[in-house]
């Protein structure tokens, strides 16, 4: 699925491949060290599939950088599929998603208590792994997994929070998903021999990629996207307020915005069709497709400090493809 829509180019295609036997070989020796149920699991969600878009975004940025050699930064790449799968592991639980990836969750498999230590588990594995880069490098990685963590908490505190304003939606965003792409793209510059200054746009790169990307995933909530894997307005129903929602509810006033208020207090699929008429009679859907052109140009003008290459072609394909995506 993903290859078809990522395939730009066979290269980014034969990375892709590189990362997946990557982590299968990772998963294959942690069985074979004894890990047993919990490698086993782990590896369910790991090798279902996935975009992979956070070790190709790292691997490319260290070829912008000038790296020529992926053995330096494969283990960052793997890193922040690893960290990423065991967020989503601990999301679905809290999500109540009975899917990821188009396979069975592992609450869903063998309970929460299980899927809570599944999650710890792939986050040390993780988190080990990246414990052999430089201290300054060990430091962005332990900071960006404690953002989301932060971000995670605040996002909760506003559930249903219907003051909930557009900078405290893109605090969230920063923290729980741009950041980590910020601190790869970073992190991936310096092991290609950057300073972290010099690396500086490379993070900007990743926070405004990273927050374009959130967007995306939000609005294709929205639109009931059958690659999502789950219901249309599972976030509506999950109480969070994204940006589209924040929007109309500014922009709205009288019946409409009491209507809109009430509609996402109570959200049942019945209402989604009202929701739906609701949001675009503000136009909040194409506010939020906007903010995610801005973002992804942005992005691309940061790269404008490194010299042409195949990878930065390659990573202005993967910015389209977050745009195409959308559509
Ligand atoms: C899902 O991330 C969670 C978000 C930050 C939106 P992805 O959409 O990258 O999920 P996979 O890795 O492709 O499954
Ligand atoms: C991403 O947010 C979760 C993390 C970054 C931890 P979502 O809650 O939007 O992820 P999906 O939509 O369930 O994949
Ligand atoms: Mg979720
Ligand atoms: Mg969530
Ligand atoms: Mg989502």
């Amino acid at each position: 699925m993903a290859s078809v829509e990522l395939g730009a180019s066979d290269r980014l295609e034969s990375m892709r491949i590189l990362v997946n036997a990557e982590l299968e070989a990772l998963i294959e020796n942690e069985k074979k060290n004894g890990a047993g149920q919990v490698a086993e699991l782990c590896g369910s969600v790991i090798l279902a599939g996935g975009k992979r878009l956070r070790p190709l975004v790292i691997l490319l940025a260290y070829e912008i950088a000038g790296g020529t050699n992926f053995e330096d930064v494969m283990p960052f790449a793997l890193v922040s599929e690893m960290i990423h799968t065991a967020t989503l592991v601990h999301d679905d639980i809290n999500d109540e998603a009975s899917h990821r990836r188009g396979v069975e969750t592992i609450h869903s498999k063998v309970g929460i208590p299980k899927a809570v230590i599944a999650g710890d588990w792939l986050f040390s594995k993780g988190f080990g792994l990246g414990g052999q880069y430089n201290e300054e490098i060990v430091r962005i990685l332990a900071q960006y997994c404690a953002d989301i963590a932060v971000s995670e908490f605040d996002q909760l505190d506003h559930v249903l929070d219907l003051t909930t304003s557009p900078e405290d939606y893109l605090s969230i965003v920063r923290g729980k998903t741009a950041g980590p792409f910020a601190a790869g793209c970073q992190v991936a510059g310096m092991i290609a021999g950057l300073s972290k200054e010099q690396a500086l746009p490379l993070r900007r790169f990743g926070m405004d990629f990273g927050i374009a990307f959130q967007l995306v995933d939000d609005l294709l909530d929205l639109r009931g996207d059958e690659r999502m894997g789950k219901p249309r307005g599972a976030d509506v129903f999950e109480g969070k307020m994204t940006l589209p929602l924040i929007h109309a509810l500014t922009l709205s006033h009288g019946e409409k915005r009491q209507r809109l208020a009430q509609i996402i207090e109570n959200f049942t699929d019945d209402c989604f069709d009202e929701l739906m008429a609701l949001l675009n009679h503000s136009d909040s859907l194409h506010y939020a497709e906007i903010l995610v052109r801005t973002h992804l140009e942005r992005a691309i003008d940061e790269l404008e400090t490194f010299s042409e290459s195949d990878a930065k072609d390659m990573m202005l394909s993967v910015a389209d493809y977050v745009k195409r995506r959308n559509m």
